[in-house]
């Protein structure tokens, strides 16, 4: 075939393409959310003088091949719209509207409540009669993409803390939930925080592995991901926190988190303060407190503390210590 033949041919096509009924399909908006309502999925056409349409088939790919779902009707046919065999999956989920005119309108497939199974390739097909008799046009394809709906983790991060958390233990944070489609992921943040609960340190752990199974019977994703930290005395009141990472859902949602943890450290920093502190002490003169402190979880109780004279021939303080 010569370059020339080819040309000729393109341009026959496209005169039938211009003489024909013009079908369109559409879905609004593209992207439905699990369980939520009101996604339209419209087939529009515009016939030219001469053409009307009898009825519509909206389709959808199942197994592979595109199957009616929908079987529409224009006022020339007194039927109302109805769902095929292959579209009964969709009983109870959603309305079918006729086209009110043989020559531009449309026919609507509202859903009310999205299902993962939605989540399809549809074009449509539209019978008319025209100059050249009863045919048919199809449309392009349109895709519903279906996501969910995220939550918040199943629960706070559980860990093993039964004998409770010593120093220098290694422990392991373990958190599960809905992580959603298209899947999202789990992100860590260790809070340390002082004794009156203000946080001081922050850390976020970005790069810890979520595996994610499908949950049966839905197209989400449940979602595991184990965090594990080396507790350190600093770690005693700590929160973590387990949060999903979903699309653009900013950080500080969907999160769930530990109480304070407690974290066992042995005695350190004994101290001991004198009050008032002055450098030299006159024989006979006011009294003065000496005070021991330490820290240590569980704190050091009263009983705990016993005190020591280095010399009893000297009245230097500072050469008074203190032991748990
Ligand atoms: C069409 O639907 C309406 C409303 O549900 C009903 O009243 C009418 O009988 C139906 N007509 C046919 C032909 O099935
Ligand atoms: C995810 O799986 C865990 C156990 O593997 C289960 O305890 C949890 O309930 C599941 N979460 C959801 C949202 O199904
Ligand atoms: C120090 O105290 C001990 C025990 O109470 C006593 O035996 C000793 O004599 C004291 N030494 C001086 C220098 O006061």
């Amino acid at each position: 075939m010569s370059a020339k033949n080819i040309h000729v041919v393109i341009v026959l096509f496209s005169l039938i393409g211009i003489e024909s009924i013009n079908v369109q399909i559409k879905a609004t908006p593209a992207e439905g959310i699990l369980g939520q309502t009101s996604l339209l999925l419209r087939c529009s056409y515009t016939a030219v003088t001469g053409e009307f349409v009898t009825g519509l088939y909206i389709q959808a790919k199942i197994n592979g091949r595109f199957k009616s779902i929908a079987t529409f009707y224009t006022p020339s046919v007194p039927f109302n719209a109805t769902l095929t065999t292959d579209g009964n999956y969709l009983s109870n989920r959603v309305t079918l509207t006729n086209p009110t005119t043989t020559s531009t309108d449309s026919a609507i497939i509202q859903f009310y409540q999205i299902a993962c199974e939605d989540e399809k390739e549809y074009m449509c097909e539209v019978a008319y009669a025209g100059s050249g008799g009863s045919t048919s046009a199809s449309s392009g394809v349109a895709n519903i993409n279906i996501k969910g709906n995220p939550e918040e983790p199943d629960r706070e991060p559980v860990y093993v803390s039964s004998a409770g958390i010593g120093e220098d233990s290694n422990v392991v944070f373990t958190c599960t939930g809905n992580v959603d489609k298209p899947q999202g992921r789990f992100r860590w943040v260790s809070y340390r925080r002082n004794s009156n609960g203000a946080t001081i340190q922050e850390t976020p752990y970005e790069s810890v592995t979520t595996t994610a199974v499908e949950m049966q019977g839905t197209c989400t994703f449940n979602g595991t991901s184990q965090l594990t930290l080396k507790m350190e005395q600093l770690d005693n009141n700590a929160i973590v926190r387990c949060q999903v990472v979903y699309q653009n859902i900013p950080h500080g949602f969907l999160y769930r988190q530990t109480d304070g943890i407690n974290v066992y450290y042995s005695v350190r920093n004994v101290q001991v303060t004198m009050s008032p502190i002055i450098p030299t002490f006159v024989e006979g003169a006011r009294p003065i407190t000496l005070t021991c402190t330490s820290g240590g979880n569980p704190a050091v109780t009263n009983t705990g503390y016993t005190w020591y004279k280095k010399s009893n021939t000297s009245v230097r303080l500072g050469t008074y210590i203190c032991h748990q």
